[in-house]
C-alpha cells in the first residue's frame, strides 16, 4: 500500500473545492493500493512562507512548518484538487509547495481541476512547472472538469458522472505505477 495525499488547493470561504474533493476521495478510497488522506489547505492554514532558511536545509523554525514537513514526508503520491484563478493556480498551493523541498522529491502527482470552459487546465499547466522544481513528477493522466457547477446538486454534492469517474480511475492506476517506481529512488 502507498500513501496518497489529496491536497485541496483553494481556501476561500464558500469555495466549491470540498464538493469536488469529496467525490474524488470516495473513488480514491476504493483503489486497493492506496491509503488515502485529504489535506485541506484551508484547515492546515499555513501563513505566507515565514521560514528564514531555504527549505532544502530543513532547518525549520516554526511548528506549522515542522508539521507540514512530517505530513508531506509521509506521502508517496499526491492528487492536487485545484481551481483556476485568473488563468493560473490559487496562490495557496504555490505557498504550500514553497514551504518544503526534499519532502516533495521523487513523488508522483495527479491533478483534478475544475473551472469554466478551460476546466482549470491553465492552472494545471502552470502547476506542473512549479512542482518539477522540487522534484515531483506530474503524470499526464488527469481529471479536468469543465462547467463544473452543472455537476453539483442543490445540497452541494458533486454528482457521479461515468466519464469523470472513469478518468479518475485511470489516473489513479497510472499514479500508482509512477509512485511505485519513484519510491525506489528515495533513500
Ligand atoms: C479570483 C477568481 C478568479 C477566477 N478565475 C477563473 C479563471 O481564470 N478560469 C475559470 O475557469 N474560472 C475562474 N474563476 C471561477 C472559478 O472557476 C469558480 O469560482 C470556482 O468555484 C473556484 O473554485 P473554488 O470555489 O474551489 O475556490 C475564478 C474565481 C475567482 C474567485
Amino acid at each position: 500500500m502507498l500513501n496518497l495525499k489529496i491536497i485541496i488547493a483553494s481556501t476561500r470561504p464558500g469555495r466549491k473545492a470540498p464538493s469536488i474533493a469529496a467525490w474524488f476521495t470516495e473513488i480514491a478510497k476504493k483503489h486497493p493500493e492506496f491509503n488515502v488522506e485529504v489535506l485541506d489547505l484551508a484547515v492546515i492554514n499555513l501563513p505566507f512562507l515565514d521560514e528564514p532558511e531555504h527549505p532544502r536545509f530543513q532547518k525549520y523554525q516554526h511548528q506549522h512548518t515542522k508539521d507540514w514537513s512530517a505530513t508531506i514526508n509521509a506521502a508517496d503520491a499526491f492528487v492536487i484538487v485545484t481551481s483556476e484563478y485568473n488563468y493560473g493556480y490559487p496562490a495557496t498551493i504555490k505557498n504550500a509547495i514553497d514551504f518544503l523541498s526534499k519532502e516533495w522529491q521523487y513523488k508522483a502527482v495527479g491533478f483534478v481541476s475544475y473551472g469554466g470552459v478551460s476546466a482549470g487546465t491553465r492552472a494545471v499547466q502552470m502547476l506542473k512547472q512549479v512542482i518539477t522544481a522540487v522534484g515531483m513528477m506530474p503524470i499526464s493522466e488527469a481529471v479536468h472538469i469543465p462547467a463544473f457547477t452543472k455537476h453539483i446538486d442543490e445540497s452541494g454534492k458533486f454528482m457521479n458522472d461515468p466519464g469523470l469517474d472513469k478518468s479518475a480511475d485511470i489516473m489513479l492506476d497510472e499514479l500508482f505505477k509512477w509512485a511505485t517506481a519513484l519510491k525506489t529512488m528515495r533513500g
